[in-house]
Order: C-alpha cells, then structure tokens, then sequence
C-alpha cells in the first residue's frame, strides 16, 4: 500500500481552487477549518435552506451559499452532507450545476461506489477519508499533529485528481500522520465491515452484554460500568499505542491469561462465519440496500434503537458517576455537543 507524506503533497494545488464543503457537521467544520488554515482562502460552506448548521459557520466566519450555487462557484466540491442525502443532493442541486474539469470529492466511498452517485465522466471523482472523526480532525491539526487519511481516485478526468486529492489530504494536515493510497470499493467496505463487526456494533454489543451480566447476577450497577465500558479506553489506549502485544506487556499475568482463556469462548467459529455474513452483506449492497429504504421510510427503526439504547441503565449511571467523579474522564473532550 502507497503511503505518503506531506513532502510527496503540494498544498498549493488545492490551496489555488475555489473550495465549496457541503455540509458543516463533524467532518465539515474540521475539513474547512483545517483548510482555511492551510492556506485555502476562496472557501465557502454550502448548506440547504434554512440549516440549523448555519449559526456555526457564522460563528467561524464562514460564507455560506446554497448548494447549487457554491458548485457552480468552485472548482473542488466536497461533498460532507450525511450518505443517506448525498444522492438527491446531487440529482438535484449538484448535477446540473456542475461541469467539466470540476472535481467532485467525498470522505466515504458510499454514495459511489454502490451507484447512488454516477458522476458525469468528465469530471475528477476522488475520495479523501480522514480516518476519525472531524473533532478530532481539528483538534490534532491544532496541536500540528494530523490524523491519518485515505485517498483514492474514482474518475480522474483531468489527469490531476491523485495530486489533488493528495494536495487536499495535506491540506486537512494527514501529511503529517501518513496518507494511505487505496480505492472506493476497499475504502467503503472495510469501513463499512469494521464500524458494524467491530467498532460500532461488537465493541458496543459486547460492552452491554457485560454490564447486563454483572448487574443481572447482582453486582452494583456502578462496578460494572467501571469494569465493562470505562475500563475499555484504557485497554484500547494501550492497544492502539503498541498492538495487541504491548497491552498484555502492560496487564497483569492473570488479566492476560484469562483473555487468552475466555476471548475464543465469545469469539467463537459461528461468530466469525457470522462476520463473513456481515461482509457480504456488505460487499453485495444488501446492507447499503437496507439502509437507504429505511431512511426512505423516515428511519423509523433507526431512532427507535437510539431512544431505547439511550434509556439502557449503562448510560445513566455512566451519566451519574462522571458528574460525580469529573477525573474519571482524563484529557480533552473530544465532542462539544454544544457545537455540534
Ligand atoms: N463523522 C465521522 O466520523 C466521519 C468519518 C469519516 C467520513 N465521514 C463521512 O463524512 C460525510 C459527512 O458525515 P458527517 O458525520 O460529518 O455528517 P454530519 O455530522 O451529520 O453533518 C452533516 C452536515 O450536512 C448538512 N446537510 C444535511 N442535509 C443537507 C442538505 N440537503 N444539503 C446540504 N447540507 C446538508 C448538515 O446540516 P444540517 O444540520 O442543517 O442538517 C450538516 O452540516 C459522510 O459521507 C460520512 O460517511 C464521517
């Protein structure tokens, strides 16, 4: 895998454009003002009529215009609007204001590598994924550090799009941290795989079904927060510093032991032919077929999962012992929910 620094990127490739951001949400806010900072100056946010989102580019000072009319502006769109609304954004407000030689840009192959976006052909398609959230996109930059991004080329109409999606990732400041060369198709799957086996649904699935165990065999509620959620950050800190190895380096014999015993018994062969199942559901459009009907539907499902995971006991007693103990949550808050 090709990987590149900020010495292999020419900040001012990008920094010479007309720059629209649609969307000001996590990923928007941290791209345009990691950009402005690097030296992009013709920048503005687009945003549909009558945004909540629009008080916070004002705050930042920020020009906001409609989408339509800040595609037919720029040069390089980014598209930042949520993937479930990035598909009528184009038909109707992108396509036909868009025109050749423009480059189209996303932070996930989503929309287009499973065709809900087919962008006409003389235009450049590329993708710069920063690889965490726009809080923390920001907030390294701040402390000239970056965090890592992906890059690939869907369409490179002009001839320029891999040096201007690099330019642009060493714009966000991802030089600084490595910029990994990949596709839509890998980019969009494995993310797709990783955020539903591991990091969104496994790590919180198996969080929960700790604690449930803990406290349904009479444990106080309080202990079994601290054991089965708090204690994580602590273990994956150490994990993502140094690896796997480096974490068992740090814990005690009888912890690593045990890990050693019980992971196989939760992690067992009908949960890894479950996660091939996962995969290809992924890899064959099923879930992306899902989702959009739902959203289609006004995501009925959707919130009714979120009230009820946000009722779960783990979340008031992890409300009450962190207003109770503020230096249980060491370092900076990496979400302002007042901002976003
Ligand atoms: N969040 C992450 O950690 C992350 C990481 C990597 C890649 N990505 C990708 O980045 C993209 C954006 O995700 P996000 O999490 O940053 O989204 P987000 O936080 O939900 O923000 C979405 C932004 O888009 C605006 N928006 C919504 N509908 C719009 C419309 N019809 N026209 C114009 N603007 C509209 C929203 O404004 P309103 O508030 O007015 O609705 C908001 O400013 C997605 O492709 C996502 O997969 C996200």
């Amino acid at each position: 895998m090709k990987i590149y620094d900020e010495d292999d990127a020419n900040i001012r490739l990008v920094a010479g454009k007309k720059v629209a951001v649609i969307g000001y949400g996590s990923q928007g806010r941290g791209h345009v003002l990691n950009l402005r900072d690097s030296g992009v100056q013709d920048l503005i946010v687009a945003l549909k009529e009558g945004s909540v989102t629009a008080k916070k580019c004002a705050a930042d000072d920020i020009e906001v215009r409609s989408v339509a009319e800040a595609t037919a502006w720029a040069d390089f769109i980014v598209v930042l609007a949520p993937d479930e609304v990035q598909k009528d954004i184009y038909k109707d407000h992108i396509e036909p204001y868009l025109s050749a030689g423009k480059t189209l840009a996303f932070a996930h192959g989503l929309t287009v590598h499973f065709g809900l976006i087919e962008p006409r052909d003389d235009v450049d398609v590329v993708l710069i994924a920063p690889k965490g959230p726009g809080h923390q996109l920001r907030a390294l930059y701040e402390a000239g550090k970056g965090l890592p991004s992906l890059i690939a080329v869907h369409q490179n109409a002009t001839g320029k799009a891999t040096d201007l999606a690099l330019s642009y990732a060493a714009a966000l400041g991802s030089g600084r941290a490595g910029i990994m060369e990949t596709t839509f198709r890998e980019e969009c799957e494995t993310d797709l795989f990783g955020e539903q086996a591991v990091l969104c649904g496994g790590v919180v699935d198996l969080i929960r079904a700790g604690f449930e165990t803990l406290t349904e065999a009479g444990y106080a509620k309080e202990m079994a927060y601290i054991e089965t959620l708090h204690e994580v950050k602590l273990i994956v800190d150490l994990i993502y510093e140094g690896g796997i190895s480096n974490m068992n380096y740090s814990i005690s014999n009888t912890a690593e032991y045990g890990g050693y015993k019980t992971g196989p018994r939760l992690v067992t062969d009908e949960t890894r032919a479950e996660m091939k199942r996962v995969l290809k559901d992924v890899q064959e459009g099923k879930f992306v077929r899902d989702w959009m009907l739902e959203c289609q539907a006004g995501q009925p499902n959707f919130h009714a999962k979120r009230q009820i995971d946000a009722e779960h006991p783990i979340e008031e007693v992890g409300k009450r012992l962190r207003e109770r103990m503020p230096m249980l949550i060491q370092g900076k808050k990496l979400v302002d929910r007042e901002r976003h």
